[in-house]
């Protein structure tokens, strides 16, 4: 916060948004900045800059170089390139074209020691040497703090309102306030470090969350100097934010502030013309991943593709986070319940995780490759029996009988298809995985996989399919983009035990395809609170809170089991309720929380500049561009007139963060509970 603050000009103020995220992909923060882009660039235009870490491969594609208008941007990149300091200014190539400014750490890197000293005399933050994650931080967080010090130096009548995203991002906030650097900040920590590791061990983290000695643990993981970064960031920082309230209650007791506010994550929600239309995305998606399955399971396809559902995780790779062991485990057992009663569904289920590998699988590329040489072989069949058959009618005389169907093949093109039909014999049961992985015998997935022996054995109802790398359309055993595959699947399922957030069941959602995740899952609690039978939306939620492991298993197997019981017409009428949900996800409502908290921040560093003004002024919609929410905030205690997503009404002056009774139940006004839950299709 500034010292002495100026009276700035806060209704025009400039924002950043800083992370390491911008223009490069690693997992879900991206998705944040990503997608909320064209809500704040609707609301800011050329005011908002976002400000992450120069990754020359990714900006060479997602990033188109400008020349700054701004003067005080000019100034300011002009100076630090003067010191040596290589930044690239421009708009990034995305839905709302946001303008970044990506500065190369690597020309700054002569200078880290003198910074390391300085962040442990100033801060009392140690970097020790080797860990280069820490070293990219400091670095990265010494050349915001240079940057926004002398920004605010050059302009001198608007105010400043800095945004950070996660502890990797973080080194800055300390900073800034030490320099009292006359801007007023925001952090939003996407999870916590401490409980990420702690979750990824064998330890009851949601019952003793209250009782960790944090340095100590930090310690025995060795990341004791990065937590100390993220812990400096939490307090640090103006305004302190998380994405979910059991995020919120965990950094509560592992970083030891109580956040101020909840920041929900949004999607860019996109409307189609026709209700039908996503439907029929889902058969042509659909479709393409028959191709994949068939090439895949070639010489042994003998399952039906219209009694066959495609059910998926995906993610990084974080085995127990992300619930992995829990799905493989259901998995074995869905297969047992569908066997046992003699159903005709198959299931094929993929996991979407990427792992170290060297590359695709010989396997993997022949079966792609076999298919192929079928397709084209009967292509050609094809062709040359149609052009016989039309040779022969034109030959036709009245009292000749038709064209026998046995002479329109001829025997070259029975050699042919033998051929190919010799060339899908198989000894070897369909591959598990479609990589060369670098630790086969080590990875957590497969060992579980081996563990439940799911061999894509021909009796399997179950079937298997392990991706360690990320989908893309370039790929050529699987050709198909992330979104793409989603919406040709049935189900996705992300049995998360440490989730924050969790995007990939919030991506289903928006895209019709229900999905199944966790009350310790931020999506998932968030969809409870709103829906009360989640189910018959495609919100199915597993409890891991209440239920010992064995019985979330279960529970895990139940939905899936009921989920394939379900026909056709079940399943699309489930879609168009799923689709419906995606209002609730919309950046238009829940960037809401955004707007809050930077107005929290500004009236925090600068509360001459409000003064005569109501709270209720801010809210009232003269100065906000983007779409409204569907209505107006509701007072803090008043729950059933509660209107955006976190409101709490927590980011409000005069309190010290959430109360703890803030993480409990809270509705969405009924105005749009019946809008999104009335028509009946
Ligand atoms: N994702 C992707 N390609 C894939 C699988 C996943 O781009 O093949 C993306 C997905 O769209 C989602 C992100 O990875 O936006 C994961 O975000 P999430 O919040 O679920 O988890 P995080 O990785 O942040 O813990
Ligand atoms: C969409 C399409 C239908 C198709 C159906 C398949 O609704 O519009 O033409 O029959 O998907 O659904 P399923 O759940 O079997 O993949
Ligand atoms: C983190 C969390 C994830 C969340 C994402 C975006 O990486 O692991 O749950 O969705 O950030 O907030």
């Amino acid at each position: 916060m500034a010292d002495a603050p100026a009276k700035r000009d806060v209704k025009n103020h400039i924002l950043f948004e800083i992370s390491t995220e911008v223009a490069n992909r690693v997992g879900g923060i991206y998705s944040v900045i990503k997608s909320k882009a064209p809500v704040t660039t609707a609301e800011y235009g050329e005011r908002y800059t976002l400000i992450g870490p120069l990754n020359h491969a990714s900006a060479a594609v997602e990033v188109e170089q400008l020349t700054p208008k701004d003067p005080a941007m000019a100034e300011t990149i002009a100076a630090m390139s003067e010191r040596g300091i290589g930044l690239m200014y421009g708009r990034w190539l995305i839905e709302g074209a946001p303008r970044v400014l990506l500065i190369d750490t690597k020309t700054a890197y002569r200078f880290m020691d003198e910074w390391k000293g300085d962040l442990w005399n100033t801060s009392g933050i140690p970097s020790p040497p080797g860990d280069e994650e820490t070293n990219e931080a400091v670095v990265f967080g010494y050349l915001v703090a240079w940057f926004l010090g002398e920004y605010v130096a050059h302009e001198t009548k608007r105010a400043v309102v800095a945004h950070f995203h996660e502890w990797l991002a973080g080194v800055g906030l300390p900073l800034a306030k030490k320099r009292r650097i006359d801007v007023t900040t925001i952090f939003t920590t996407h999870a916590t470090l401490l409980g990420r590791y702690l979750c990824a061990g064998s330890v009851d983290f949601y019952n003793n969350l209250q009782y960790f000695d944090v340095d100590a643990e930090a310690g025995k993981r060795g990341i004791y100097h990065r937590y100390c970064i993220e812990r400096a960031a939490a307090h640090s920082c103006d305004v302190f934010t998380t994405v979910s309230h059991i995020t919120a209650y965990e950094s509560e007791h592992l970083l030891k502030r109580k956040p101020d506010g909840v920041l929900p994550n949004g999607l860019n929600v996109k409307k189609f013309s026709a209700m039908h239309e996503f439907q029929n995305l889902h058969q042509t998606s659909k479709e393409r991943i028959n191709d994949f399955v068939r090439g895949h399971f070639y010489g042994h396809n003998d399952f039906d593709p219209d009694n066959t559902l495609y059910i998926f995780t995906a993610g990084r790779y974080e085995y127990r986070n992300k619930g992995v062991d829990m799905f493989i485990e259901s998995l074995a057992r869905l297969n047992h319940r569908l066997k046992a009663s003699g159903s005709k569904m198959t299931v094929v289920a993929f996991i979407i995780m990427p792992a170290k590998t060297h590359s695709l699988t010989v396997e993997a590329l022949r079966g792609q490759a076999v298919i192929k040489s079928l397709r084209d072989t009967v292509d050609v069949i094809e062709r040359s029996v149609g052009k016989r058959l039309f040779d022969r009618a034109l030959q036709w005389h009245e009292g000749d009988v038709l064209p026998d169907e046995k002479e329109l093949i001829s025997s070259q093109d029975r050699v042919m298809l033998r051929r190919r039909l010799f060339a899908m014999k198989r000894h070897a049961l369909p591959p598990i995985v479609t990589h060369n992985m670098v630790n086969d015998h080590e990875d957590p997935i497969l060992n579980q996989i081996r563990r439940v022996q799911l061999f894509n054995q021909p009796s399997d109802r179950v079937k298997i399919v392990f991706h360690p790398e990320f989908l893309n359309s370039a790929n050529p055993v699987l050709p198909m983009d992330y979104d793409d595959f989603v919406r040709g699947t049935h189900l996705g399922v992300f049995s998360s035990y440490y989730e924050p957030w969790g995007y990939t069941p919030a991506e289903c959602t928006v895209m019709g395809v229900p999905s199944i995740t966790t009350n310790l899952s931020g999506f998932g609690c968030y969809m409870e609170e709103l829906i009360e039978n989640a189910a018959d939306y495609g919100i199915y939620i597993v409890d891991r809170r209440n239920k010992g492991v064995d019985d979330s298993v279960n529970q895990l197997t139940n939905y899936m089991f009921e989920f394939a019981e379900k026909s056709r017409r079940q399943r699309i009428n489930q879609r168009n309720r799923t689709e419906r949900l995606s209002d609730l996800l919309d950046w238009k409502r829940m960037g809401m929380e955004y707007i809050k908290a930077r107005q929290l921040a500004l009236r925090r560093a600068y509360p001459q500049s409000f003064e005569g003004e109501t709270e209720a002024g801010f809210f009232d919609g003269t100065e906000i561009k983007v779409s409204r929410p569907l209505s107006a905030p509701g007072s803090p205690r008043d729950r059933s007139g509660m209107m955006t997503p976190g409101d709490f009404a927590s980011l409000q002056e005069g309190r010290e963060g959430l109360s703890t009774e803030d993480y409990v139940a809270w509705r969405l006004p009924l105005m749009l509970m019946l809008e999104i839950f009335s028509e009946e299709e």
